[in-house]
This record gives structure tokens, C-alpha cells and sequence, in this order.
């Protein structure tokens, strides 16, 4: 069998890896392709997603096409893996005839490889161009033309181009939390990042408390001010596309306006509860248990300044009577500042 190896670290799998498995079964004729997580990448020094989670991610994103596997060695190497060592492996236990595929980046620094010269006539190394063969190299490496598919892990995991992501890929890193965190610090500034941790914290409190789902709780928390640092003209271009009756309030609440057509339509988050909660957290105008939830949570966040403890008590014992006395609260506070 001809078969076609695309090794990375997968943190996360997405389009481009898929459509360069496709291209290699088209422009190569191999008979499968293996994916190949690394469990260390010897360039790269960040830290990886967790072994599991990005095999999970790979099942997933492949199972629709029958002639992509998912191949494990280099995850039962305890040291570092290198190229060579997983091509000498393959080769004792397989009968076929490999093919190595790489990108322009790895192609850049391939004499960093460790070995390249003897890597070369181990197997056919193919680098799929995506700048029309522009990169220069001395070893004998195949290429292949295809079309660019405009997406990094690394955009991905700063929660950009979330559309490159198969669906199935997208639930399990929502449903695992994976990479979450980053798609809001990278919006915000520190303080307003710290501020949603602790509100996500304590909507999922809440949420545990009053028998709802603490994951939609805790992505509410998280999300709700993801536009708070968006400047101003900015949020009016969104006000005026999605809801220009909403003009009319003072631009300090129209982050939550926003914020829920964003988390829709970057984040790619479609449940209505999330959504709705956001929409409404600025001046709690919806009742939904989960709108209350977060409503509660912004003005009882614990690194706020006030002693918030009696408010946080009452929210976990009766979430609605909890929202009453917030609400109360802050209208008094409202007025106070008139
Ligand atoms: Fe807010
Ligand atoms: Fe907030």
C-alpha cells in the first residue's frame, strides 16, 4: 500500500489538515493517510493540549473519510520524536511504501531536521506548496502545488477562524474546555480577563446550586464582556447592523448587545440560553434562569471592591429572589449616581 503521513502536533486538527490528506490521496494516488500526532514537537517549546484531547480531536475530525487513520507511534515514544526514529519504526513493522508529507514552515527549516540526508532516502518526502514553489531546497523533496487554505492551529486556538474547525472538533473542545480561556484574554485587557473568570466561576456556581447546566452557565460568565474593550465605533457598526432600535441606550450596555452576536457569529456559539444571557447582563431585563445567573454574578463578583458574600448566599439558595435584591441593589445605586 502507498501510504501518506502527516505528522504535527494537531493542537487542534482542522480543514487544512484534512484537505492536505485530500489532496495527497488526489495528487499522489496514495491508498490511505495517516495522521501522526507527536506527543513533544523537537522545534516548538509551548506547551501541548493534552495527548488524549488531541487524539479525540483527530478521531473526530477524520471519521468521515474512510481512508484516514489516525496513527499513534510517536505517542509511545517516551523521548522526544524525531522523524528518523518514527521512519525506522514504520519501516520494521510495515510492508509499504511511505510517503512524508510537509508544509512550506517545515520545509524552511528542514536541514534543523535531525538527519535529513539519510530522512530523504528513507521515504518520498512531499512538500505541498502553497506559495507556487517560492522556498529553495538542496534535498530531494517532491512538490506538489495546493491551493491555500488560510488557517493556523495557533489562529485557532486564539479563538479566530473557528469556521476551519469540523463541527464535531468545535463541540469537544466546548464541551472540554480547551483553548476557551485564550479566546477571551486575547480580547480583553487583564483586569476585565480576570473579572470573567471569576463571574464564569460563579455562574457555574449558581447554575450547580439551582439545578441548571453549569457549562452554559460557566461559558455565559465567561463570554459576557468579550466586547467591553471593543472600541465604540466599532460597536455602533454592530448596533446598527444587527439591532439599531438598540441605539437609543447609553454605549456603556452595548457591549451585551454585541457580545451575544458575537459569541454567535465568531465564537460559533448557537445555544439561545448563552446567547440571551448575554444579551440581556448590562441591565437584566431577562428573567430566563440563566440571564439571572450571570446578571447576579457581574455585580456579585467577588474581586468587586463591596462585600458581596450575603448576595452570593442568597443567589445559590433561590437564584430569583437572589436576582430581585441584585436588581433592587443596583436600580438604588443607579439612582444614586443621577
Ligand atoms: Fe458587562
Ligand atoms: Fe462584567
Amino acid at each position: 500500500m502507498r501510504i501518506a503521513i502527516i505528522g504535527g502536533s494537531f493542537d487542534p486538527i482542522h480543514y487544512g489538515h484534512i484537505h492536505m490528506g485530500l489532496e495527497s490521496i488526489k495528487q499522489l494516488k496514495v491508498d490511505e493517510v495517516w495522521f501522526m500526532p507527536t506527543k513533544i514537537t523537537p522545534l516548538k517549546d509551548r506547551e501541548l493540549t493534552s495527548v488524549e484531547d488531541r487524539v479525540s480531536m483527530i478521531k473526530l475530525a477524520i471519521e468521515p473519510y474512510a481512508n484516514f487513520k489516525l496513527c499513534t507511534l510517536e505517542l509511545e515514544r517516551e523521548e522526544k520524536s524525531y522523524t528518523i526514529d518514527t521512519l525506522r519504526e514504520l519501516k520494521k513493522r510495515y510492508k509499504h511504501e511511505f510517503y512524508w508529507i510537509i508544509g512550506n514552515d517545515q520545509l524552511e527549516q528542514f536541514d534543523r531536521w535531525k538527519d535529513p540526508e539519510k530522512l530523504v532516502k528513507m521515504a518520498q518526502f512531499v512538500c505541498f506548496d502553497r506559495d507556487h514553489m517560492l522556498t529553495k531546497t538542496s534535498y530531494d523533496i517532491k512538490r506538489l502545488h495546493m491551493e491555500c487554505m488560510p488557517v493556523s492551529s495557533s489562529e485557532i486556538r486564539m479563538g479566530n477562524k473557528l469556521n476551519y474547525l469540523p463541527s464535531k472538533v468545535l463541540d469537544y473542545i466546548y464541551a472540554n474546555r480547551l483553548y476557551v480561556k485564550e479566546f477571551v484574554a486575547n480580547r480583553v485587557p487583564e483586569h476585565r480577563y480576570r473579572h470573567s473568570l471569576s463571574v464564569a466561576n460563579l455562574c457555574e456556581e449558581f447554575a450547580r446550586n439551582n439545578g441548571l447546566d453549569v457549562n452554559v452557565a460557566y461559558y455565559i460568565g465567561l463570554f459576557h464582556d468579550v466586547c467591553k474593550a471593543m472600541p465604540k465605533d466599532r460597536m455602533l457598526c454592530w448596533i446598527k447592523a444587527i439591532c439599531p432600535e438598540n441605539e437609543k441606550y447609553a454605549p456603556p450596555v452595548w457591549h451585551g448587545f454585541v457580545g451575544a452576536e458575537v459569541v454567535d457569529r465568531i465564537f460559533y456559539i448557537k445555544d439561545w440560553r448563552i446567547k440571551n444571557a448575554i444579551y440581556h447582563h448590562v441591565l437584566g431585563t431577562s428573567t430566563d434562569p440563566y440571564a439571572m445567573a450571570v446578571f447576579c454574578a457581574d455585580k456579585l463578583d467577588p474581586l468587586r471592591d463591596y462585600d458581596t458574600s450575603k448576595g452570593i448566599q442568597l443567589c445559590k439558595q433561590d437564584l430569583y429572589k437572589g436576582f430581585l435584591k441584585v436588581k433592587e441593589d443596583n436600580e438604588r445605586y443607579l439612582q444614586k449616581g443621577k
